[in-house]
């Protein structure tokens, strides 16, 4: 199947969900749009074929039809660039290294959280997300410069959200892959009691960095690319900065996002099963006691009440599910 003809309506979680089209952004370099439980994939066709994240190990299936559809197949693949090692980014990565035999680019800690089999620093164990551990054999540093193809990157180190988190720039196009550092609208959730409760001033560093570039297009971890970086950096950095002055609004805006995930990683899970799976994991119970005074019943109803009058979640027939794309 050529790009622009991806299988329409792919069942996903018992919904159905559109894919969108995949977008030459560079020769042969391609963006292929996911939602929240998975992040955005880029595809290397030629003159090799190498990815950059996989997605959210329950979805592979929907990633290697993607990949397919651009004429990509897991066991072709030379390499992947995983630009953090959170659950929605590497998830293809054991299978398809499985498949191929390919190497794995990270940052230096997410490649030691991988062979110290480190569940929690990666976030898996602490949210209860679903992921394998992977052999990962290249480092990328701060300031690397990383070929594909033909295009040469930019590795920038960008900690906050992630403590290995990278994004990726091609000074020649004026191009950012930011990863989950900068998105258009939106601000992904920072985990102070994983990342430190610095995780906020490492995030507006982290901005800053990327604020000295030249960007004409950003291509977000989520959501699609965008051309005003300058706009996003700055609604960005203010949602950081209120953080700093009000960290329990943070914890709320950690808590709402992480429920939109958990619904979608559960499949639109019976209300009691969400309610057990929080108490199977730390990070619910830990948030609240550092944040919430211990108060879990109140909070838990609170943020359910409010993400359902904002239209993110339904309840039906006791499921609880995300009106949002996975
Ligand atoms: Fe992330």
């Amino acid at each position: 199947m050529k790009p622009g003809k991806l299988p329409q309506g792919l069942h996903h979680l018992g919904a159905v969900v559109r894919m969108k089209e995949p977008v030459e952004i560079l020769k042969g370099l391609f963006f292929c749009e996911r939602g929240f439980l998975n992040a955005n994939h880029f595809v290397l066709t030629r003159p090799y074929k190498a990815l950059i994240d996989t997605g959210y190990l329950t979805c592979l299936e929907q990633t290697e039809k993607i990949l397919n559809s651009l004429g990509v197949k897991f066991s072709q693949v030379r390499l992947i660039v995983s630009t953090h090692t959170h659950s929605d980014h590497i998830g293809g990565n054991r299978t398809i290294q499985k498949a191929s035999n390919c190497r794995v680019a990270l940052h230096p800690l997410g490649r030691k959280f991988m062979e110290r089999k480190d569940s929690r620093s990666p976030w898996w164990s602490y949210y209860g997300h679903k992921a394998e551990f992977f052999s990962a054999d290249l480092t990328l540093h701060d300031r690397d410069m990383l070929s594909l193809g033909d295009h040469e990157f930019m590795v920038i180190h960008t900690p906050g959200h992630a403590a290995d988190g990278i994004c990726l720039y091609n000074p020649k196009e004026k191009l950012l892959i930011s990863s989950d550092a900068l998105w258009e609208n939106d601000l992904a959730a920072m985990t102070p009691l994983v990342e430190g409760e610095d995780c906020v001033i490492k995030a507006r560093q982290s901005l800053e960095s990327l604020g000295r570039l030249e960007v004409g297009l950003v291509c977000p971890g989520h959501g699609p690319c965008f051309k005003n970086a300058p706009k996003a950096l700055v609604k960005a950095d203010r949602r950081l900065k209120s953080y700093l002055k009000d960290p329990e609004k943070m914890a709320r805006d950690q808590i709402k996002r992480i429920f939109i995930f958990t619904l979608m990683m559960l499949n639109n899970p019976l209300r009691q099963d969400f309610v057990q799976h929080l108490k199977s994991v730390p990070w619910f119970q830990e948030t609240v006691d550092r944040y919430f005074n211990g108060e879990y019943e109140p909070v838990k109803r609170d943020i359910l009440e409010e993400l359902k009058k904002r239209g993110l979640i339904a309840e039906k027939q006791n499921r609880l599910f995300s009106t949002i794309r996975p």
